[in-house]
C-alpha cells in the first residue's frame, strides 16, 4: 500500500532539504511545505457530507456547508515527527494532535517508547508522522501502540523511506496505506537513509 507522492514542487523542496549546507530556518520551512503538499495525495479519498450548517454564497444560493466525515488523529512521532504537524494542520486546523515519544538506539537501531498520549476519539483516522523510515523499527513500535489502544484506522505519512523499512511494515500490515515523498537506495551500517537527509531531530532543531 505505499504511495510515492511525487510532484515537481515537493522535489525541488526536497533537494533542499538534502542539501547539507540548507540552514535550520529554510529546512524547517521547506519540511512544513512538503507535509502541506502531501496532504493532497494523503487525504484525497477521504468522504465528504453535506452538514446541516446552512449558508448563503454572495450571489444569494443557499447551500449546506460540506464537511469531513471522519474524524482526523494526526501522531507525529516525537522529535521528528513534529517539524511536519504545522503543515499538515494548515490543511486541516481542526485535527486533534497526539504525541508518540519513541528515540532510536544508536547501536542496536531498537525504538524505545518513553511518550504515549493520543486523543479520545470515536473511531478516528490516525495519521503517524516522521519524516523519517529507516529501519521502520520506529513507526511499527508507533503503529503496534496505536492498535493496542484499539484505533484501527491508521495511514503512515514520513518524507524519505527505504525499501527495507517500507517492508517492516508491509510484513505485519500489508494493508496499512503509506506515503513517502521519495523511496531512497538505502540504509548505511549506521542505520542512516542513503542519500537521505542527515539526522531530521537534530537538523529541525538545531541539536547538532
Ligand atoms: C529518527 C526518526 C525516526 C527514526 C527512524 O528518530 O525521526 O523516528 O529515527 O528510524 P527507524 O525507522 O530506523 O526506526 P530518532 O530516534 O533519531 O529520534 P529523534 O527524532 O528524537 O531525533
Ligand atoms: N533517522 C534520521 O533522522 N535519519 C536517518 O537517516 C535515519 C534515521
Amino acid at each position: 500500500m505505499l504511495t510515492i507522492v511525487k510532484h515537481p514542487l515537493i522535489e525541488t523542496k526536497l533537494s533542499i532539504l538534502r542539501d547539507e549546507e540548507t540552514k535550520t530556518k529554510e529546512f524547517r520551512e521547506s519540511l512544513d511545505e512538503i507535509a502541506s503538499l502531501m496532504c493532497f495525495e494523503v487525504f484525497k479519498d477521504l468522504k465528504t457530507y453535506e452538514s446541516d450548517q446552512k449558508f448563503k454564497t454572495p450571489t444569494g444560493v443557499e447551500l449546506n456547508r460540506i464537511k469531513l466525515e471522519n474524524k482526523i488523529v494526526l501522531a507525529p512521532i516525537l522529535r521528528a515527527g513534529i517539524g511536519m504537524v504545522d503543515g499538515i494542520k494548515k490543511m486541516l486546523p481542526t485535527a486533534r494532535i497526539g504525541h508518540i515519544g519513541l528515540y532510536r538506539d544508536e547501536k542496536t537501531l531498537k525504538p524505545h517508547e518513553y511518550y504515549f498520549k493520543l486523543p479520545v476519539v470515536n473511531n478516528p483516522l490516525v495519521l503517524v508522522v516522521d519524516p523519517m523510515l529507516a529501519t521502520g523499527g520506529s513507526a511499527l513500535a508507533a503503529i503496534d501502540a496505536i492498535r493496542k489502544r484499539g484505533y484501527n484506522n491508521i495511514r503512515l505519512m514520513c518524507l524519505v523511506g527505504t525499501p527495507e523499512g517500507v517492508k517492516t511494515i508491509e510484513d505485519k500490515y500489508p494493508d496499512l496505506p503509506i506515503y513517502l515523498a521519495a523511496l531512497d537506495e538505502r540504509l548505511n551500517e549506521n542505520g542512516y537513509i542513503i542519500p537521505g537527509l542527515g539526522d531530521a531531530g537534530d537538523r529541525i532543531f538545531g541539536t547538532k
